[in-house]
């Protein structure tokens, strides 16, 4: 008989933005082939968590689409994986609720993400906002995930989650799988072209990242522009020379070279040619991601195929594990 083992299960949360950077790509999209032989993955566009601030519909819905296109035309296979909308799968907001009880207000208000956005965002502090990490943990929770991969960023997120879920369990027994961070072992973290010692981030100005889907002249004016030094020779220095150690990764996460061969190949070929190897590059890797992109979109039967079957196979999972909590607190349906 064929023994089945068990994959181990990673969850992630993509904020719906649709406008995923070359950062993205390099840290998460373009290891979809790998992690799905391994492991068995589950892909959530949060839209529900894109509610805590103020959305036109029309904007929200587009960008909920790209982002899915996006994740499509980067190799993830939509049968190998579970991609699907959040909202969709009503259980995140019912669990939501339930660890909403089992959750303290001081825990709240200690996050750090939640101490900034409010600052940020003064005249909207809602409590979507506030118990956002309690969602959060819902969304991780309802599939069991063993793994979930975050940025720095996400970890006190992720901690809370953890000790929720062993708040729970604690007086309920083994109902939700405790879960880990998931660190690749390879992924180079991708900095701001314009400040290389801040991570590439899309809520930064245009000019200091690459969109996935920046046009082949963008992308080079982008790079050409990008924050070197005065020192004019290509070695890997990122303390001292973080601009040009963040093109030089770059450059070796898309052709695989060494940093060590690209120092030897670019060394004192000048910035220039350097940058323009560089541009070059991305531009080959986007290239066939924005072509499939395209094509993908213009496919409104397709990707509303791959929509509902992603909540399909996702409610059936979260729909397992609420039948277990509505169980354990004794909670409807109940067989009488
Ligand atoms: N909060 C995450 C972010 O801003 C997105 C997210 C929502 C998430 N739910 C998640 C990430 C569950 C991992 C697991 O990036």
């Amino acid at each position: 008989m064929e023994t089945q083992i068990q994959k181990k299960r990673i969850f992630s949360g993509i904020q719906p933005t649709g406008k995923l950077t070359l950062g993205n790509y390099i840290g998460a999209l373009r290891n979809f082939n790998i992690l799905q032989d391994e492991y068995d993955c589950v892909y959530s566009i949060v839209d529900l968590h894109a509610l805590t601030v103020r959305q036109n519909p029309t904007e929200l819905r587009q960008a909920c689409l790209r982002t899915m296109a996006t994740f499509l035309a980067s190799g993830l296979d939509p049968e190998k994986n579970i991609i699907y909308f959040q909202s969709q799968v009503a259980a995140h907001a019912e669990l939501a609720w339930v660890l909403n009880c089992f959750t303290y207000m001081g825990e709240m208000s200690r996050m750090t993400q939640f101490k900034d956005k409010s600052a940020k965002h003064a005249d909207n502090i809602n409590c979507g906002l506030f118990t956002y990490p309690v969602l959060m943990a819902a969304d991780i929770l309802l599939y069991q995930a063993d793994l979930v991969p975050i940025g720095a960023d996400q970890k006190q997120h992720l901690e809370i989650c953890r000790d929720i879920a062993g708040r729970f369990n604690a007086i309920y027994g083994d109902v939700f799988t405790i879960p880990d961070g998931y660190f690749p072992k390879v992924g180079a973290r991708v900095m701001s072209l314009q400040e290389p010692t801040r991570k590439m981030s899309k809520s930064d100005p245009e000019e200091t990242y690459i969109a996935m889907l920046d046009e082949p002249d963008v992308i080079r004016r982008k790079i050409r522009r990008a924050v070197t030094d005065s020192e004019n020779s290509v070695a890997y220095d990122p303390d001292n020379r973080p601009g040009v150690a963040n093109l030089m990764s770059i450059l070796s996460a898309l052709s695989g070279q060494t940093l060590d061969q690209i120092a030897a190949e670019y060394g004192d070929l000048g910035y220039g040619k350097f940058k323009d190897a560089v541009a070059d590059c991305i531009i080959a890797t986007l290239e066939p991601i924005q072509k499939r992109y395209a094509e993908i979109s213009a496919d409104k039967a397709y990707l509303q195929q791959v929509m509902d079957s992603g909540r399909e196979r996702a409610s059936a999972i979260a729909h397992r594990t609420m039948l277990k909590v509505r169980k354990k607190l004794g909670i409807a349906p109940w067989k009488l």
